[in-house]
């Protein structure tokens, strides 16, 4: 086990937030399942693509998974077993290269297969839990699997409970060749052309119920809008880019414009997609 502090911006690709006084890597799922049992409160981080810390200091321990948790096999039947940690790009080769079909639309999106579960993360139509088998939970009295069956999810959102870790899941894909598998995510990598590079958090808001938060946003007339380092990306703009300079203080005061501005115009409350640790 890996303990020490850190800076939140190390950890977020927001790159933005304060410091962290506990951050700790669990290397093992027995060292996972102690840690859990000694500890009341914590914070699970992913690959840190959805999250921003605030600027001021977090005293509650954030959790980290280890490389052990990386692990990606797939057997010859399409059903998939990834550790939380596996990053969704991983997951991809592997699809890639034994041809088997089902993930493409998660193509470019990164982080975790854990992080991406948790909020099911995907395109505007269709989420991770799409081809979800079960997931494995630890939380401090042990480990269990629930299968999807048993999980309420929907459009950026997956009910498990707030202390349990994923540990793992298992995907349910269909066996495909190679090329077509990497014609599918090509073209799914070609769709988002349009969001930006830089520093950010992905989609800051979810779509509002028939509409896109982006087009809101846009239409409203906020694309350039700034906070400090904090602005609007004028190519997509449901994206808030980190010029380099930004503090978490900046971004909320951009959030909170943008909601304000969004409510005045069209009526519609925005709400946040990322989650925002104070
Ligand atoms: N649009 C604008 N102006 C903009 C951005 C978008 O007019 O600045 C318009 C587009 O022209 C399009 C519509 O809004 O007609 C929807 O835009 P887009 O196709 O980019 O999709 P989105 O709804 O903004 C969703 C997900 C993305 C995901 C793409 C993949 C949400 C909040 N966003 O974006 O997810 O990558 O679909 O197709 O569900 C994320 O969750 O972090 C994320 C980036």
């Amino acid at each position: 086990m890996k303990t020490g502090d850190a800076q939140a911006a190390n950890l977020t690709s927001m790159r933005c937030g304060g410091r962290i006084a506990q951050l700790i890597t669990a290397e093992s799922k027995d060292e996972l399942l102690r840690l859990l049992a000694g500890i009341n409160e914590y914070i699970i981080l992913g690959g840190g693509y959805n999250t921003i810390f605030s600027d001021g200091l977090m005293l509650t321990p954030v959790i980290k998974l280890g490389e052990a948790f990386e692990a990606v096999d797939a057997d010859a039947s399409g059903m998939l077993y990834a550790g939380a940690g596996a990053s969704i790009a991983s997951i991809l080769t592997v699809c890639r290269e034994k041809g088997l079909s089902g993930m493409e639309f998660m193509a470019g999106i990164p982080g975790t297969i854990g992080g991406a579960i948790r909020m099911n993360a995907g395109t505007n139509d269709k989420g991770i839990m799409d081809v979800v088998s079960f997931i494995d939970l630890m939380d401090a009295s042990g480990s269990r699997r629930i299968e999807k069956a048993g999980i309420d999810y929907g459009y950026r959102h997956t009910a498990l409970p707030s202390k349990a870790v994923i540990t793992g899941a298992g995907l349910s894909l269909e066996i495909s060749s190679p090329d077509d598998v990497r014609a599918r995510v090509s073209s799914f990598i070609e769709k988002r052309r349009n969001q930006p590079r830089g520093l950010s958090s992905g989609c800051i808001f979810k779509n509002p119920e028939g509409s896109s938060a982006g087009y809101l946003i846009d239409k409203a007339g906020l694309k350039g809008s700034r906070v400090g380092g904090a602005v609007v990306s004028d190519v997509h703009a449901n994206f808030i880019i980190n010029e380099g300079s930004a503090s978490t203080t900046d971004i909320l005061k951009l959030i909170a414009i943008i909601k304000d501005e969004v409510k005045k115009q069209f009526s519609i409350e925005l709400q946040e997609e990322v989650i925002i640790l104070a």
